[in-house]
């Protein structure tokens, strides 16, 4: 019932919607409707009450699937969820179909790169789209470098910002993370049966409070970001790339983005710590640093920090 009042709501596009018309409309009391619209308020729609009805006001930050239109039937939207990552990885291994998106307005478990626990609070987006590309796994680089390179660019071209990309593939707003990427992947044979990208990017919600690093776009903005118009367009740009991505150096393209070459970083790995220069990023995605004693290293996972 909720999202046929959704559906109503937002087609009567800005203008009031009476009580009398969504009962009629559903079939149900008016006791009824108002009942579902105190919920729908309570998880995040902005519907204004006025004596003539009602009025959806921010119907562009709402993530439900029904008004992604063309996406609504690939996109799997849940109010809460421990992570997007395991549902994602649930229903990959199932017959759910490549570029599928599972969001969830909150994360109870949330997780980032190298097991640490990623805050998720009401006001972010945080999702993770299922891909099945046709791709042997050392390949699946290429897909993550794509992701990262999209996310800034759809940021930077409708938000009018200046967002890098750092390596691996966070993205960064001046040097305070705005965003960050988590890839998982499961093989078959010699073919990538899934890879499922994770993404975690601070929109209205206030990381700042714990994690002094991190940002989000309301802060920045100092004003409210509208999630949906963010989502769907990053969505459309990075399919689009996806389907080109054989004919693309992605690498050069992301190396246009970043802002790690040519720093001083410190990179944590599963066993070691390096220090050095940021000299490249070789064409399997992989950083190479020069360190103090001259000698280069060649990185291929890990947490870098600018320094
Ligand atoms: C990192 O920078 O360490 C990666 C953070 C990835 C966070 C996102 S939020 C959506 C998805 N679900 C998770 O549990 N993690 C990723």
């Amino acid at each position: 019932m909720k999202n046929k009042i959704i559906d109503i709501l937002i087609r009567a596009d800005g203008n009031v919607v009476s009580g009398v018309q969504l009962s009629k409309a559903l079939n149900v009391s008016r006791v009824a409707v108002w009942k579902q619209l105190q919920q729908l308020k309570q998880i995040g729609c902005n519907i204004e009450s006025t004596p003539k009805g009602y009025i959806l006001k921010n119907r562009e930050d709402l993530l439900f699937p029904t008004l992604f239109s063309r996406r609504a039937e690939s996109l799997y939207f849940f109010q809460s969820l421990p992570s997007t990552m395991d549902k994602a990885r649930e229903l990959a291994k199932k017959e759910t179909a490549h570029f599928s998106v599972v969001i969830a307005e909150h994360q109870t478990n949330g997780r980032g790169r190298l097991n640490r626990s990623w805050s998720s609070d009401e006001g972010g987006l945080w999702f993770t789209i299922i891909l099945k590309p046709q791709l042997p796994p050392p390949l699946a680089y290429k897909v993550n470098f794509a992701a990262s390179y999209c996310l800034s660019s759809t940021l930077n071209r409708h938000l009018g910002i200046e967002t890098t990309v750092k390596w691996p593939n966070d993205i960064l707003l001046g040097n305070k993370k705005l965003a960050g990427l988590l890839s998982e992947m499961e093989t078959k044979g010699d073919m990538i049966s899934f890879v499922n990208i994770g993404i975690g990017l601070n929109v209205n919600n206030h990381p700042e409070k714990n994690e002094p690093n991190a940002v989000s776009l309301c802060s920045i903005l100092g004003r409210k970001t509208p999630r949906r118009i963010i989502l769907s367009t990053f969505l459309d740009v990075f399919e689009e790339m996806l389907l080109n991505l054989d004919r693309i150096n992605i690498i050069d393209l992301w190396k246009k983005r970043t802002s790690t070459i040519g720093k001083h970083v410190s990179l944590n790995t599963h066993d070691n710590v390096f220090h050095g220069f940021a000299k490249d990023v070789d064409d399997s995605g992989a950083l190479i640093i020069v360190q103090e004693d001259g000698t280069e290293q060649r990185i291929i996972y890990g947490d870098c920090f600018h320094t």
